[in-house]
């Protein structure tokens, strides 16, 4: 018997060639039309920063619970991360990249910077993207309604009293008139 006969080689199997579904997504951003294709699980958070490479808007737990992706739809706040890219066909979508006009600076945005609102400025598209839905919302009318319903942006600098005040200030309410005795400094996080 011939042992020095190699055995045949095993038949190979063909490649799998994955294809992976993806389907066409129109929608106008920042003022500016998208047309793109997107795989059915990207989140809208995702499609921003990864594929649009607009990266203002920020990725923070990315499961909704510290409001850093929040971004206007059809001038509605809401948490990108939640969204499914795919949902947003025909919709406006608003970011911090396209809250300025040109060189001139939304009035948050200028009122963020007039009352030292951040730190290191993670939390700010999402905190600017929030007030700015909220006021649209018409719903608060008191400082400590504005508080309440901004409750959902987290700021680990912790600079909510400037924030509020840079909101409020927006919103013409007397800054801080429900809690006079808990004045800030700018540029301090009070305890
Ligand atoms: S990243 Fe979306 S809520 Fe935190
Ligand atoms: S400014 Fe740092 S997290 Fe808000």
């Amino acid at each position: 018997m011939d042992t020095t006969r190699a055995d045949p080689a095993p038949p190979q199997a063909a490649p799998i060639t994955a294809v992976i579904p993806s389907y066409p997504l129109q929608f106008r951003l920042n003022g500016e039309q998208v047309d793109t294709q997107v795989e059915a699980w990207v989140t809208l958070l995702d499609l921003l920063r990864d594929k649009l490479e607009l990266t203002g808007t920020k990725k923070g737990c990315d499961h909704g619970q510290c409001g850093a992706c929040t971004v206007l739809v059809d001038g509605k706040r809401i948490n990108s991360c939640l969204t499914l890219a795919v949902m947003q066909n025909g919709k406006e979508i608003t970011t911090v990249e396209g809250l300025a006009q040109g060189e001139q600076l939304d009035p948050l945005q200028q009122a963020f910077i007039d009352n030292d609102a951040f730190q290191c400025g993670y939390c700010t598209p999402g905190q600017l993207c929030s007030a700015k839905g909220l006021i649209a919302e018409g719903q608060a009318r008191t400082v400590a309604e504005v508080r309440e319903l901004m409750s959902g942006n987290i700021c680990r600098c912790g600079a909510y009293p400037q924030i509020v005040a840079a909101v409020t200030s927006v919103m013409g309410m007397k800054q801080h008139q429900d809690n006079p005795e808990r004045p800030y400094l700018p540029g301090t996080v009070p305890a």
